[in-house]
């Protein structure tokens, strides 16, 4: 039955520490199809000899020259303030320039980008790339006329709009640092951001649509503006695109002086042409935020000319995009993903890339298939999310559509190997290439992936390193597990790459700290095999040398392929006055991967209520946003703790999954640890919200969770 929950790998592991045992049942190989070999960008495996390891970095010269430079690099790769590395040293270039302008000469009026709004009775729009052009040169003129210049940070809280890649573009042009807001993220989650990326412009909309409704969006710019002139950063201008030009779609009023139309600022300069900002390297082209173990987001600096040199590249020979393919991606250009392999990686090779504004079964499951048919959409790009749930409501896929992907990826979770088969039979009729690329916010582009018309597929396994990059698994102590043992460890890359971020802003300790102490021996080496990228997953390696991501090994919870901090929820959950402790925790969801629990404790003499209970909720959807939103929130008479006072997360996230809670004769008050488990579970059992046997694996992930 289609609708049946994802079925369980068979699998064993034994659990001790960070390193597990696995034992999967091997999954059988899939051939990438004839017809997609012939056609691919990459199909000569000689290109696998260019990326060997005795040819780093050179090998990514191929990458940069993809790109068109105002000045050729003289250092490939300059490691000597390892670990901040820098690639094509010396060059300059400008990100615009390398989207748009390099494209009039041949492809003027080829479409750049085809928006598809909610309303399905709205027209799409089809900016093609000389439109595309006219519009970031006008949107860079408004931004140049309020002073920005290079170096300035800009934070955009834009949703799916083609306006949001025009200000992308129109950022890049002038050198100013973009930083783009996650569009459902709250509006004090943007304040925090606009305060710590010190952006005094702050770019929104005042309205989209979302599951049939016009959202209001702009009242989250006052909440941003005033959350972030608490943390000291004033916010001069806020500009409005409109979702309908001439009408307001928002009920906030605009606030005098500060708030302005963008179509009205737009009027001024019509027809006025920006000449792309001739750019260093090793600038930055924009943050992009990410949650980690502590409360404070991570702005994860990009570089212009490593950056865009690694996502042309991957986009060519991983997505394999050609000019004429029409390319879809259904992520939101508010995560890595959609900055990558939406808007950068695409539009640099000059192709058409897809933009949606709304939920994916909206107005119901056909619409990804209706969409795809109408634009004759030979590229599909999705999360294993999107993939649990489209099985459930579209069981028969795009069967009845003229639908054909030549190829599919899907990003962002493990995605399980029952799921991606359906992927493959019922999306993809049997006849896609589908990739299955592990990376992350900080990696800029695919670490881990199989080359489509290359290597075979392996459901439920991303595959080997990418071109010239060298993954390996450590154990704690920094020895390599082999590949084939069967045990897992923490994926680390051993070498740097171009794509790799160049800092956190403003937190270059914690930079190094975060991703490079842990294996470094010395760190006065400015030697790059000294320093292996500490990931924070954990993964196996099988005997063919394609790896498995197990998921985080930090206190980080994958939420429908976002990442949320727990610090983050528990700081937002803490806000409420009533709150003494609270603890967030996983929970095995069939469709989104992982969802979130709340435990909380309230402050002596206070009784539990749905109120209290209401407040958390809120507190957090304002703080973060609705995508943070717990799915149940338990109200505790105590947090299990050790003696030291430390809440036990592991014991909590055990019980919310109705798995052993291990041993608890430790505890400072193992007595709370069954009062706890009634209340929890039969309170689920009575929800009918009883998680599905978990797998060896997943039990092994809450059993270790919030142990480091
Ligand atoms: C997880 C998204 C398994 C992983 C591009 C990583 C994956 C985190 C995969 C980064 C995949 C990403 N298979 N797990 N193919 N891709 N992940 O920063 O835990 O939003 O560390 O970047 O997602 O999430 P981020």
């Amino acid at each position: 039955m289609a609708d049946e929950p994802a079925e369980v790998t068979e699998e064993t592991a034994e659990a001790s520490g960070a390193h597990i045992a696995v034992h999967w049942k091997e999954e059988e190989y899939y051939q990438p199809p004839a017809k997609f070999v012939a056609q691919a960008n990459a199909s000569d495996p000689a290109i696998l000899e260019q990326f060997t390891e005795d040819k780093f970095p050179e090998c990514f010269e191929a990458y940069a020259d993809l790109l068109t430079w105002d000045k050729k690099w003289d250092t490939v790769l300059d490691t000597s303030n390892a670990p901040f590395w820098k690639w094509f040293v010396g060059g300059e270039l400008n990100a615009s320039y390398n989207c748009v302008d390099r494209h009039l000469a041949d492809k003027a009026n080829k479409a750049a980008l085809i928006w598809v709004p909610e309303p399905e009775d709205e027209v799409h729009q089809a900016i093609t790339y000389r439109e595309l052009y006219v519009r970031v040169n006008e949107f860079a003129a408004v931004l140049k006329s309020l002073g920005l210049k290079a170096g300035d940070r800009i934070t955009f809280h834009m949703p799916m709009v083609p306006e949001l890649p025009v200000a992308m573009l129109a950022a890049a042009r002038l050198g100013v640092i973009h930083s783009q807001v996650f569009g459902g993220f709250s509006g004090a989650a943007a304040g925090h951001r606009i305060a710590d990326s010190g952006s005094n412009v702050l770019v929104t909309m005042d309205g989209y649509y979302r599951s049939g409704e016009l959202v209001d969006h702009k009242i989250k710019a006052d909440e941003a503006v005033e959350t972030a002139a608490k943390e000291g950063q004033q916010v001069d201008k806020v500009l409005v695109f409109r979702r309908y030009p001439g009408q307001y779609s928002s009920a906030t009023p605009m606030v005098e002086g500060r708030d302005v139309f963008v179509d009205d600022l737009l009027k001024d300069h019509k027809r006025e042409i920006v000449e792309p900002a001739r750019l260093k390297s090793t600038d930055s082209l924009f943050l992009m935020y990410t949650s980690g173990t502590t409360g404070r987001p991570k702005g994860c600096q990009h570089s212009i000319g490593g950056y865009l040199s690694y996502v042309a590249g991957t986009s060519k020979y991983y997505q394999d995009i050609h000019p004429d393919d029409t390319y879809w991606c259904m992520a939101d250009i508010g995560w890595i993903t959609g900055h990558s392999y939406i808007v950068y990686g695409p539009l640099a090779l000059g192709t058409t890339s897809v933009m949606y504004e709304g939920t994916p079964n909206y107005p119901d499951a056909a619409r990804p298939w209706r969409i795809a048919e109408q634009l004759g959409v030979n590229i599909f790009h999705t999360s294993p999310t999107a993939i649990r749930m489209l099985r459930k409501v579209s069981p028969d896929g795009p069967k009845d559509f003229n639908v054909h992907f030549k190829h599919m990826t899907t990003v962002g979770e493990p995605i399980e190997p029952e799921v991606w088969r359906w992927y493959y039979h019922n999306v993809g009729k049997d006849d896609a290439a589908i990739v299955d690329t592990w990376w992350q916010t900080e990696t800029g582009g695919f670490l881990g992936s199989t080359l489509p018309a290359i290597h075979p597929m392996k459901p439920g396994s991303c595959g080997p390193g990418a071109l010239g990059i060298l993954p390996a698994i450590f154990d704690e102590d920094g020895n390599e597990v082999p590949k084939g043992s069967g045990k897992a460890g923490n994926i680390v890359i051993r070498n740097p790459w171009p794509g790799v971020f160049q800092t956190i802003w403003g937190q270059p300790e914690r930079f190094v700290q975060t991703y490079y102490a842990k294996y470094n021996k010395n760190d006065k080496s400015t030697d790059w095999h000294d320093w292996p990228y500490f990931a924070g997953d954990g993964a196996t390696q099988a005997e063919d040398g394609y790896f498995r991501i197990l998921g985080r090994v930090d206190d980080v919870i994958n939420v429908a392929g976002h990442r949320l901090g727990t610090k983050e929820l528990e700081s937002a959950a803490l806000t409420v006055t009533e709150v003494g402790e609270a603890a967030a925790v996983p929970v095995i969801d069939d469709i989104r991967g992982r969802v979130v629990e709340m435990y909380i404790s309230l402050k002596p003499g206070i009784e539990p209520s749905q109120e209290i209970e209401n407040k958390v909720r809120d507190a957090i959807v304002t703080d973060i946003g609705k995508i943070a939103r717990p799915k149940n929130i338990w109200i505790v008479p105590d947090m299990p703790k050790t003696r030291s006072g430390k809440i036990m997360r592991r014991v909590i996230a055990a019980t919310s999954n109705f798995a052993d809670t291990g041993d608890i004769t430790t505890l400072a008050n193992p007595e709370v640890v069954e009062k706890i488990r009634q209340q929890v579970q039969s309170a689920k059992v009575a929800r009918d919200d009883v998680p599905r046997k978990l797998s060896e694996t997943e039990l092994a992930e809450i059993k270790n969770f919030g142990s480091e």
